[in-house]
């Protein structure tokens, strides 16, 4: 079954392909403060004619931190080269990067809690000093060589707040972490989605489809794109809440936002009446951790219906009153 939510594998973005992505912060909805304060970080870089400081977003998948770099690229009127931590392999492939960048390019790094410690430790004169210190041959003949760097703006996204190095998490200037947005917010990305998808949607059609989508744009948009097929089949020019309520049965999407996968883990965790480990997680529902940690869990945390502590993962009192099951007698 497929996910409502999944990892970005760095494949390109539908959503941009289709012209989903906002290009703006006027486009982009919701995550008020943090766009109030960077568009005052971005003119005051641009004031004093400097790049602007490294920016550390984080937040749970699909909530904009992608987005978000590729808006201060374009307001910064710069260019943004992209890549991911788990792409960088050896230093080289750092070094290789950081020299390519021209002055004041953005350099955004996904998913950097998976950065390996050695080439953090490259990354560091690189962000604060805009140097590379490489060291060529080993041994008592090793000698560093520095490189100077163009200044460039590093952008990383991680979805594991706890997941990067203080010393690393220190060397950003600016740090932000993303919110699960509202229902009213989702509703308004649906309903500006739906005009540039070439279809009407009904503002409380728009209500219903957000009230589902895990407080996540990534979901609401990719529900929008499933309720409107359910639109066209039937010939309609405009997504009602009916259809909208109809389709999202039919997907499988309960009224909580909770699909099958959601619940299935919830029954597990329930049924188990003590702490289980995330291996223990991963093996019952088939996925893998990281999807369970980034994609499954950060929802279910958010909304109480478990909690994370150094045994394992625990059901809540509301997920038992959700499954309808007896909870035990700790409660
Ligand atoms: N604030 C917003 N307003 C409108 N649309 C948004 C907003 N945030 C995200 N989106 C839409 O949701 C999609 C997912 O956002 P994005 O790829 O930036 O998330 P992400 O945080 O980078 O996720 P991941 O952790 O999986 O990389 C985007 O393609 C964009 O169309
Ligand atoms: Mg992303």
């Amino acid at each position: 079954m497929q996910r409502l939510v999944e990892i970005e594998q760095f494949k390109p973005d539908e959503n941009y392909e289709q012209g989903l992505r906002p290009l703006n912060f006027d486009d982009y909805i919701g995550q008020e403060k943090i766009k109030e304060n960077l568009k005052v970080f971005i003119k005051a870089a641009k004031l004093r004619n400097e790049s602007l400081d490294h920016c550390l977003f984080f937040g749970p998948a699909g909530l904009g931190k992608t987005t978000l770099a590729n808006i201060i690229a374009s307001e910064m009127g710069v260019n943004i080269k992209t890549t991911a931590a788990p792409m960088i392999e050896k230093s080289g492939d750092l070094a290789a990067i950081l020299t390519n960048l021209e002055q004041g390019d953005i350099l955004f790094i996904d998913e950097i809690h998976r950065l390996s410690p050695a080439i953090e430790e490259v990354l560091y004169p690189a962000m604060e000093d805009f140097r590379l210190d490489i060291i060529i041959g080993s041994g008592p003949a090793a000698q560093t060589v520095k490189i100077d760097l163009n200044r460039f703006t590093l952008i990383a996204a991680t979805t594991k707040s706890g997941g990067i190095s203080t010393p690393l998490r220190d060397r950003f200037g600016i740090n932000f972490r993303l919110e699960f947005y509202k229902d009213e917010e989702l509703a308004l990305i649906i309903y500006k989605a739906a005009i540039k998808l070439n279809i009407k949607c009904n503002e409380d059609a728009a209500l219903e489809i957000a009230k589902r989508s895990r407080s996540t744009p990534r979901i609401a948009l990719r529900l929008l794109k499933r309720v409107r097929d359910f639109a066209l089949v039937n010939n309609e020019e405009v997504i009602t809440k009916k259809r909208a309520h109809e389709s999202l049965i039919a997907l499988g999407v309960n009224e909580l936002g909770l699909d099958e996968i959601d619940l299935k883990y919830l029954d597990f965790l329930c049924k188990a009446k003590k702490a289980v480990g995330l291996n223990t997680l991963a093996a019952t529902l088939s996925e893998d951790e990281r999807t369970i940690e980034d994609v499954i869990e950060p929802y279910l945390l958010a909304n109480n219906y478990i909690e994370k502590s150094a045994k394992g993962r625990v059901a809540t009192k509301k997920a038992y009153i959700l499954l309808k099951l007896s909870s035990p007698v700790l409660f």
